[in-house]
């Protein structure tokens, strides 16, 4: 086990509020199953599945073992005009468990990178096909489609946006559907809120549909709070799609890989886009790794022209890498072994009663679940957004729980592997963790 760095001051930390954290520094220095391990030693439940991308848990012997036999036999192979045969492996193994007619997979290394490719592909396929003058891309208001120039531009969280200067032009966003007052203690889809999908039909009229490229959602908004589509709403946005001949994307890089108790959670929902992105679960965390995947006949309205020519500008150096590939594989492998694709549909019961057992707790105002997801909402301290969630956040890690917080809003996503045992103890912490706050 590694020993206490006696300097933090040079790493500059993501999303982090970092005086804060160097003053009292937490520092994972282990990881295994459902726990982390604190550099002093501690065990700590992995309630968010390290970043909601642990699905298998950690460090699990199929993986480890991926990684490591694959960093000796070849640790690094072009993916421009060459290739190696892991790759091609995981894009087969990945349309196995996409939609059907999902039969084309690009690889990226993170989630940003994943939204970023999905939008260029979009605009890319309406030139493509004949119609260069669709540019516009649509995102929500509250979505998280990463940090990059375009994840930000259709995303809508405020404060991910306001430092960076003039975004991406045309875009324009629907508003986004959190309404607690409505909704509040929903179990499972809320009921209310499917009449905002029929935003994008203003917005059609507004631009005009000849404009517009695609549409891109999370199916259930992950980072601003696990915020469910209300019931219909989904199957609405696919509709309007349809009718003038927008693309839809999900972006499923939260729930892709058996979050919400399938695959994908445009199986679990029964709407299919006409892209995925993804990330996080594809190889549990272990290397990074991103993908989107694609409908064969946009893909193959790209295939013309010479044939020595490329047909699309596009990709990373590492897209595909080697060890990304053989985590990739063997995570796959081990999600099938072990049905945790489907596992928390089997757990949703359980999880839900559980999750929903803290109402009535000081300061909640909202309770939310779905698959293996979900959320708790507190009253926001007067003149201090954030800071009630942020002390639950510093409580529930000293008492042996690892959550994640977003504004005022605590959210859970553990390790597909998690027991009734589990979640039993992880409700206890985190109802010790309310009762405390104040
Ligand atoms: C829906 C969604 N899209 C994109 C991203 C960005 O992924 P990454 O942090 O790997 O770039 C995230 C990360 O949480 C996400 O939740």
């Amino acid at each position: 086990m590694s020993s206490i760095p006696n300097d933090l001051a040079a790493l500059w930390m993501p999303f982090t509020a970092s005086r804060q954290f160097k003053s009292a520094p937490r520092l994972l220095a282990g990881a295994k199953d459902m726990h982390y391990i604190t550099a002093g030693g501690r065990k700590v439940l992995d309630g968010v599945a390290g970043l909601w991308c642990v699905n298998a848990g950690h460090a699990r012997p199929k993986i480890v073992e991926a990684i490591r036999a694959q960093a000796a036999e070849l640790d690094y192979a072009p993916g421009f005009q060459m290739g190696h045969p892991k790759a091609f492996e995981l894009a087969s193994r990945l349309v196995d468990l996409l939609p059907d007619g999902f039969d084309q997979v690009f690889f990226t290394n993170s989630g940003s990178e994943s939204v970023e490719t999905a939008l260029k592909i979009a605009i890319a396929w309406h030139k493509a096909n004949g119609e260069p003058g669709r540019y516009r891309l649509i995102g929500r208001e509250k979505g998280y489609h990463g940090v990059n120039y375009g994840g930000i531009s259709v995303g809508g969280i405020g404060a991910n946006r306001r430092d960076f200067g003039p975004l991406l032009s045309g875009v324009d966003h629907l508003r986004h559907t959190h309404n607690v007052p409505g909704n509040a203690f929903s179990r499972g889809l809320p009921e209310h809120g499917a009449e905002l999908a029929d935003d994008l039909e203003r917005i059609v009229q507004l631009h005009d549909p000849s404009t517009i490229a695609a549409v891109i959602v999370e199916p259930m908004a992950g980072s601003a709070g696990v915020l469910l589509p209300p019931k219909g709403y989904l199957a609405r946005l696919r509709e309007i799609c349809d009718r003038y001949g927008i693309l839809l994307i999900f972006d499923e890089v939260i729930t892709g890989f058996g979050r919400l108790g399938a695959p994908f959670a445009a199986s679990r929902f029964g709407v299919t886009p006409d892209i995925i992105t993804m990330a996080k679960g594809l190889t549990n965390g272990a290397v990074p790794m991103g993908a989107v995947g694609v409908r064969g006949e946009i893909h193959d309205a790209f295939m013309k022209g010479p044939e020595h020519m490329i047909e699309l500008f596009h990709g990373y150096t590492y897209s595909g890498h080697p060890l990304a590939a053989a985590a990739g594989l063997a995570t796959l492998e081990t999600y099938a072994e072990e049905g945790l694709l489907t596992r928390a549909r089997e757990l949703e019961k359980t999880w839900e009663d559980a999750i929903h057992a803290l109402k009535g707790l000081p300061h909640v105002i909202d309770i939310r679940n779905f698959g293996l997801a979900g959320a708790i909402e507190l009253e926001p301290i007067a003149g201090a957004p954030a800071r009630r969630a942020f002390s639950a956040f510093l409580k529930a890690y000293e008492k042996g729980l690892l959550i994640r917080t977003t504004g005022d809003i605590i959210a859970l996503s553990p390790p597909l592997i998690i027991s009734q045992e589990q979640i039993a103890q992880l409700f206890d912490i985190l109802s010790g963790v309310l009762k405390e706050l104040d």
